[in-house]
């Protein structure tokens, strides 16, 4: 299962953890996949509980809706300690994790720096989906929303502004990307 991966690439798949989903870059590193969470759910239940399943995802409204918590339908299934996204191919197992200081041009804090050793192999299957730059656009918007939430800085806003109008010149009609715009241009209201 991990010869999907090419060692060293950053691949966007779905973390899940006991009671979230969300999603993380992955780096395969030999038979291990290595990812970083900065502070949030996912960073606590890695922490204390040690079990996650990391699943493939080729939808793009997926990855977007998970890490704004947005409402998703996805059916679970359960397997000891572990569980999982009924469908989606990935693989479950035990991480080792170390909290760090971290450092970026948004601040300081801190994060986790984790490794899954896959125990198990998660059968699913993908559902045909052509590629389009619209998609990796509204995920890039994602990233930088989430950045944002955490720090509100002008220039975050004004390049998810930017990367809209290339998504919907592109034919993108997302309501997720509606979604973090209105949350920007009506935040720039409230503080006119
Ligand atoms: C495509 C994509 C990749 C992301 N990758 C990461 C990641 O590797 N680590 C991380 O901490 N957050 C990542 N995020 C942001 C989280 O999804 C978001 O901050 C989420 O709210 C995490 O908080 P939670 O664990 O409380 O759900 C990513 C977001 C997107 C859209």
């Amino acid at each position: 299962m991990l010869d999907v991966f090419e060692e060293g690439k950053v691949y966007e798949v779905l973390l899940v953890t006991e009671s979230n989903v969300t999603p993380v870059g992955v780096v395969r590193n030999g038979e291990k996949l290595k990812f970083k969470l900065f502070p949030g759910k996912s960073f606590r239940e890695v922490l204390e509980i040690g079990k996650a399943s990391i699943q493939l995802t080729n939808d793009p409204e997926l990855l977007v809706r998970t890490a704004l918590n947005l409402p998703v339908e996805l059916e679970f299934e359960e397997q000891k300690d572990y569980r999982w996204v009924r469908g989606l191919p990935g693989v479950y197992g035990d991480v080792t994790s170390k909290v760090e200081r971290w450092k970026d041009d948004l601040g300081e804090t801190e994060v986790l720096i984790c490794e899954l050793a896959p125990k198990g192999i998660i059968g699913g299957r993908l559902p045909l989906r052509p590629f389009s730059r619209a998609d990796c656009i509204l995920v890039e918007m994602a990233v930088l929303f989430t950045r944002y939430l955490v720090t509100p800085r002008e220039d975050l806003k004004e390049k998810i502004l930017e990367l809209y109008s290339i998504y919907r010149h592109l034919g993108g009609m997302s309501s997720v990307s509606n979604y973090m715009v209105s949350f920007l241009t009506k935040k720039n209201q409230n503080e006119r």
